[in-house]
């Protein structure tokens, strides 16, 4: 029954369509044989159509690889499943293949499965997270020093000149002024990096992320946000996610405050902030065989101009910045916060649209009774 004619897909708008796209899309039978390939996937495979309905999956990728495991969850519960940073290496492949793949059941029969493979994206997303995590490393010894260096001279500087305030000039006292609010200003920097420093485990719980967004609204709307539109798409029924409820006020703060600020010019200026429950999204742990699930999504969406493509790639390191009297930390700071939590953040911008995007863990009742047990965010 499987003979070639099999593969020969049909020239139907469908077929069209997934050609068109730049990802191998591979149907696979319940034997492991290939039902249909689009291009890409012929590509991908190194070879034909006709050649690859007389082979199986197995004959290209190794026996033990996750994603046979992947195929087989997901015919058993005809869901759909994303996994990404999956290896599936072999020598038939040409050499090293890390991919995320996205595994569905297909609706009108259910022996076959769908695989979809994507050869960049976020793996290198996660790469990329911890080269900024060693950024933030960087700076946390310097910011220690700075603390300690910086903050006591400066109150000097400040005392000396809040006490020639009192007998000087007015016009002096401009000046005066101005030593003192700047020396604030380098206190509330130095304040800033010494979080940097802090390498105490966090305190977890339950948190309710709908009232943490709530919070930060409020701040925003009396603050840095007056008179912006901000608008929320929340999915109410979202369980707790598991963190520290003040690092995440911090994390969104930064975020919305971003956001207002490159919308500030805008005339139909508009911030988004949204969540939703994505039970597929699985993450390898570098470096070990386990997979950790982040089903909880956040995220925060503008319309300004989009993030300036020089400073694209670096944005989450310290000190990148475009503002005048910006210090650079503040993804930095989300950054490290989302990964002190075992999350993942990502940014997508074009110039009217820029989203940051947090996956994070959900809690689960097993946290309460051993708050370091994490086996429950395996999946
Ligand atoms: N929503 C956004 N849209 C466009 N660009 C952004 C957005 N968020 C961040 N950026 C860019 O990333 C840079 C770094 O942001 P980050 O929050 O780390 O520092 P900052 O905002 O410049 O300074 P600070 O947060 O200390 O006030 C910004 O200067 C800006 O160029
Ligand atoms: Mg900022």
């Amino acid at each position: 029954m499987s003979s070639h004619s099999d593969l020969v897909a049909p020239d139907t708008p469908e077929t069209r369509i997934l050609n068109a796209l730049s990802h191998p899309v591979v149907v696979i039978d319940p034997e492991g044989r290939f039902r249909f390939a689009n291009s890409d996937a012929e590509q991908f495979f190194s070879a034909g159509m006709s050649y690859l309905a007389k082979r199986r999956l197995q004959d290209f990728v190794p026996g033990d690889s996750p994603l046979f495991g992947l195929i087989e969850q997901v015919r058993r519960e005809q869901s759909r499943i994303s996994e990404y940073r999956v290896d599936i290496s072999s020598p038939r492949l040409g050499g090293e293949r890390i991919v995320d793949l996205y595994v569905s059941a297909l609706a009108d029969d259910p022996d076959l499965v769908v695989v979809m493979i994507q050869l960049r994206s976020i793996a290198e997303k996660m790469d990329r997270q911890l080269t900024h995590r060693s950024a933030a490393r960087t700076v946390t010894g310097l910011a220690a020093m700075l603390a300690h260096e910086i903050r006591n001279p400066l109150s000097g500087i400040k005392g000396a000149a809040q006490l020639l305030a009192s007998s000087a000039s007015d016009e002096d006292r401009t000046l005066t002024r101005l030593i003192q609010e700047e020396s604030d200003r380098i206190v509330k920097l130095v304040d800033r990096m010494e979080v940097f420093s802090d390498q105490r485990p966090i305190e977890r719980s339950a948190v309710n992320i709908h009232s943490v967004l709530e919070h930060v609204k409020t701040l925003g709307r009396n603050g840095f946000a007056r008179g912006i539109k901000v608008t929320e798409l929340y999915d109410p029924s979202l369980p707790p996610v598991y963190a520290n409820r003040d690092q995440l006020v911090q994390v969104f703060l930064n975020l919305l405050k971003n956001a207002a600020e490159a919308v500030r010019d805008k005339e139909d200026a508009e911030i988004k902030l949204s969540t939703a429950f994505k039970p597929g999204v699985r993450l390898s742990v570098p470096g070990s065989k386990d997979r950790v699930t982040l089903p909880l999504e956040f995220s925060v969406e503008d319309n300004g101009d989009g993030v300036p493509d020089d400073i694209r790639e670096n944005i989450f390191d310290p000190f990148v910045t475009t503002k005048p009297s910006g210090s650079g930390l503040g993804l930095a700071l989300v950054a490290k916060i989302v990964g002190d939590h075992g999350g993942v953040i990502e940014c997508e911008s074009q110039p009217g649209h820029t989203v940051f995007r947090i996956l994070m863990p959900a809690w689960r009742e097993s946290f309460a009774e051993d708050p370091n047990d994490t086996s429950g965010m395996q999946g």
